[in-house]
């Protein structure tokens, strides 16, 4: 009786500092999904810009858009490792083929990788789930 009683105490008073009741959890994750983006413009700005283009519409015949690219946002894990491993050989972006080379850029750390991916899956008309710094770390191991 008093052992049952203790373990309700613990159980209470455990969840109520988790669970505030004031910020529900769904708005506690789009509101780090927001920061990521914020911090993410900054990693696109620095690194991406200049051959995807400011707007993500890429340059024909050469450097991919990813705006809308159907093959970005076909494959999270294949976006997590383009950024880390670069990418090379032909592809399909949205009909247009692109055969240029793609540098890794695995100076960046995983949270500037999740961050500039959720960036750019999450502009100019992309809407994905948001990648975690867990997620990119598994991939680069790999
Ligand atoms: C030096 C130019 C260059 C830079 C800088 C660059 N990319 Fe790329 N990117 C390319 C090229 C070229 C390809 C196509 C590679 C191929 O054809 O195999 C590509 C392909 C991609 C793709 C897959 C194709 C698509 O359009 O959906 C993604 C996603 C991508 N890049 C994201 C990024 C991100 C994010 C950054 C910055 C962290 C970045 N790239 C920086 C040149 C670049």
């Amino acid at each position: 009786m008093i052992k049952g009683l203790f373990i309700a105490f613990i159980l209470t008073t455990g969840l109520s500092s988790l669970v505030s009741p004031t910020e529900p959890a769904a708005a506690i994750q789009a509101d780090t999904l927001k920061e990521s983006l914020k911090r993410g413009e900054k990693v696109y700005m620095a690194n991406c810009q200049s051959c995807h283009m400011p707007e993500g519409e890429g340059i024909p015949a050469t450097f991919p858009p990813l705006a809308k690219s159907d093959y970005l946002m076909k494959d999270q894990k294949r976006a997590i490792g383009t950024v880390l491993h670069g990418l090379s050989g032909e592809i399909t972006v949205n009909g247009e083929k692109y055969s240029m080379d793609m540098p890794a850029m695995s100076y960046l750390s995983d949270e500037e990788v999740a961050d500039v991916l959720n960036y750019i899956q999450n502009n100019w008309g992309n809407k994905a789930k948001a990648v975690t710094p867990a997620q990119v770390k598994a991939e680069r191991k790999k």
